[in-house]
């Protein structure tokens, strides 16, 4: 079902500094800061050769990154989110294996364009995991 890792978000306070820490420490490649204000926050990428890191900062009253930040002030990792090729048919594999889709099921129009589902950490070992179709 999984085939590769799209990306690992990590949420951050600070997406400039973070940016500029990985350009100086790792001298990565970090793109562009872009604001999304539908999904609440800010992101940049870094460019990883098989995957990417997606920097993720709050915008926003309600943006859904906040709680985790209130509770991980200095930042960490939000989720990871794996690719698989038909996501309707991971989604009801899933639910009938006990596990809980968050929101209302249905898969959502992501940060790239693709649709996603977010699998609740709780039945993931304390990991948030973002499932993207890639086909
Ligand atoms: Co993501």
């Amino acid at each position: 079902m999984l085939t590769w890792v799209n990306h690992i978000a990590l949420a951050v306070p600070d997406l400039e500094a973070t940016a500029a820490r990985y350009r100086d420490s790792f001298a990565a490649t970090v793109s562009e800061p872009q604001a999304l204000p539908e999904h609440g926050v800010t992101v940049a990428f870094v460019a990883i050769a098989n995957t990417k890191i997606e920097l993720l900062e709050p915008l926003g009253e309600n943006s859904p990154i906040s709680s985790f930040l209130a509770k991980n002030p200095d930042g960490g990792m939000h989720h990871i989110c794996y690719e698989v090729p038909d996501l309707l048919a991971a989604r009801d594999h899933l639910k009938a294996a006990g596990a809980r889709v968050l929101g209302d099921g249905n898969p959502k129009i992501g940060a790239h364009g693709k649709p996603v589902l977010f699998l609740h950490p709780k039945d993931f070992f304390g990991t948030l995991i973002e499932l993207e179709e890639v086909n």
